[in-house]
C-alpha cells in the first residue's frame, strides 16, 4: 500500500472514531429540562415525555451534520442577486448561441427537466465528441465548497467559463461569445441594467455572473426529508426512517454531509477497497491533476446527494444506472464493507426522500440574432 493511502486510511479511522466515540443521542434535552424542576422543586411542572424514537433519529442525523436545505437562493459572494441580473443568467444559461455550433447550452447538458444533468454516463458536446465525465446537476450546486467532480472551480462563476471555451462542450472563445452577444441590442440593454454601475457591463466575466445569479436560485427545498428534519414526523416512510440510521451508523455521513449531503471535501475514491477499472477509470486522476500532489490522486469531491434519485447514471464515470448498485461501490470502496440488501434498501429509501421541490422554470425568450451576428460553426 502506497503511504498516501496508509494517511487516508488513518484519516479516515479518525473521522469514523469521532463518529462512533460519541454517545448515540446528544445529552437527554430530558435530563437538561428536569433539572431546573428539580432545583426548585414546583410540583406542578409537567415531567416532559420521553423523546419519541423521531426525535432521537433527528438528533443523531443532525449531529452527523445533515441538515435542511434552505427555501430561498444559495449564497454566493462578490455578486448581487437583482432581479435583472437572475433574469439575464437565465437567458445565458438557455442560450445556444454561446457555443460555436449555436446549437449547445448549458441546457443541454444541465437539464432542468430531468434533475438538472443530462442522464448520461459522459456528456455529448461539439460535434458530438463524448466528453471525459459524467454531469453532475446544477440543483443545489451553489452550496457545494467547490465546482466540479475535482473541486477546480473555485464557485459558479468561475466554472461557467469552463464549458463555453471547453473543446468537447461548447467550443468557443470568451472575445467570441461576448461579440455574439453585444450583435443583439437586448442584450447590450439587458446587461446594462443588470450592471447599471459598470464601465463594460457586457463582458465574459459578467456573463458568468449573471449565470451564477441564475443558478443561486436553482435550489430545491423542501425534500421529505428535510420536512422530516424541521420536526414532520410523517414526511418519511418507516424504510426511509431506518435509512437515515443507517446512513449514519454505516459512516456515509463522514463524507456526505452539509446542507447538499455531500460537496463540501476530496476524499479519494477507493478509500478502502479499489472500484472495478469500469468504475473508476484508470487515466482519470481526479484532483491529483489539479493539486499536482500525490495523495490526491482518483481523490474526488464527495458527490453532493440531494435529487440524487433523479440524476443516474452514477459517479463521474457514469457507469453505474442502478442507486441501489451505488450505495454497494460505496460501502465496498470507501468503508471496506459488503452491505447486503437489508443495508441497501432502506439507505436507497432514504436517498429517495431527497429530492426536493424544483422552483418553477421559465422558459425565456432570447434575443433575435441581428447581421453582424457571427454565423453558428458546426
Ligand atoms: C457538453 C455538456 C455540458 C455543457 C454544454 C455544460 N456543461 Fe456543465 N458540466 C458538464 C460536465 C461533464 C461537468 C463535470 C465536469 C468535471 O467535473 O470535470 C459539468 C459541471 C458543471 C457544474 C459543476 C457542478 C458540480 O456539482 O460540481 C456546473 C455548476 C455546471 N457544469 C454549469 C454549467 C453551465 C453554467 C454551463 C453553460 C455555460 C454548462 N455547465 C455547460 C457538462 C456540460
Ligand atoms: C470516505 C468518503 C466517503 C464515504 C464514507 C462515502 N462516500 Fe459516497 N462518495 C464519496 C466520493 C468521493 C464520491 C464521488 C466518487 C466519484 O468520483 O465518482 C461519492 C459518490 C457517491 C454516490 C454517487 C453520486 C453521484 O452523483 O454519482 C453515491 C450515491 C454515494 N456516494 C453514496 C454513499 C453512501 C450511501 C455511503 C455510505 C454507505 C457513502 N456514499 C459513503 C465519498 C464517500
Amino acid at each position: 500500500m502506497k503511504p498516501s493511502s496508509i494517511l487516508s486510511l488513518l484519516v479516515l479511522a479518525a473521522v469514523l472514531l469521532v463518529l462512533f466515540d460519541r454517545p448515540a443521542t446528544s445529552p437527554s434535552p430530558q435530563i437538561l429540562a428536569t433539572e431546573p424542576a428539580v432545583a426548585t422543586s414546583t410540583p406542578l411542572e409537567p415531567v416532559p415525555a420521553q423523546p419519541s424514537p423521531d426525535a432521537a433519529l433527528r438528533n443523531k442525523a443532525l449531529s452527523a451534520g445533515l441538515k435542511p436545505l434552505p427555501a430561498g437562493p444559495g449564497p454566493v459572494t462578490g455578486n448581487a442577486l437583482t432581479p435583472e441580473r437572475i433574469a439575464l443568467g437565465r437567458q445565458l444559461f438557455f442560450e445556444p448561441r454561446l457555443s460555436s455550433s449555436h446549437l449547445i447550452s448549458c441546457h443541454t447538458c444541465h437539464n432542468l427537466a430531468l434533475g438538472g444533468d443530462d442522464n448520461l454516463p459522459t456528456s455529448v458536446g461539439h460535434g458530438w465528441q463524448r466528453g471525459p465525465r459524467n454531469a453532475p446537476t446544477v440543483y443545489n450546486a451553489v452550496y457545494n465548497t467547490a465546482q466540479f467532480w475535482d473541486g477546480r472551480a473555485a464557485d459558479l462563476k468561475a466554472q461557467a467559463k469552463g464549458p463555453i471555451q471547453a473543446a468537447v462542450e461548447m467550443a468557443n472563445a470568451p472575445e467570441q461569445a461576448v461579440a455574439t452577444l453585444r450583435s443583439m441590442p437586448e442584450y447590450v440593454e439587458n446587461f446594462t441594467s443588470a450592471f447599471p454601475d459598470d464601465q463594460d457591463p457586457l463582458s465574459f466575466d459578467n456573463l458568468t455572473k449573471a449565470i451564477e445569479a441564475y443558478e443561486a436560485t436553482l435550489v430545491t427545498p423542501n425534500a421529505p426529508f428535510d420536512r422530516w428534519l424541521q420536526g414532520e414526523d410523517d414526511a418519511l416512510n418507516p424504510l426511509a426512517k431506518q435509512g437515515v440510521a443507517r446512513f449514519v451508523d454505516k459512516g456515509c455521513t463522514a463524507c456526505h454531509n452539509g446542507v447538499n449531503v455531500g460537496g463540501q471535501a476530496y476524499f479519494p475514491f477507493g478509500l478502502i477497497r479499489k472500484p472495478a477499472e469500469r468504475i473508476r477509470p484508470p487515466a482519470d486522476k481526479g484532483r491529483f491533476a489539479v493539486t499536482h500532489t500525490p495523495s490526491d490522486e482518483y481523490v474526488f469531491r464527495a458527490a453532493p446527494l440531494r435529487n440524487i434519485a433523479l440524476t443516474a447514471p452514477y459517479f463521474h464515470s457514469g457507469q453505474v444506472w442502478s442507486l441501489e448498485e451505488a450505495i454497494a461501490v460505496m460501502g465496498s470502496a470507501q468503508l471496506g464493507v459488503d452491505l447486503t440488501d437489508a443495508d441497501i434498501a432502506p439507505i436507497a429509501a432514504f436517498l429517495h426522500s431527497l429530492t426536493g421541490v424544483p422552483p418553477q422554470i421559465d422558459y425565456p425568450m432570447l434575443p433575435v440574432e441581428a447581421a453582424t451576428t457571427p454565423k453558428p460553426r458546426l
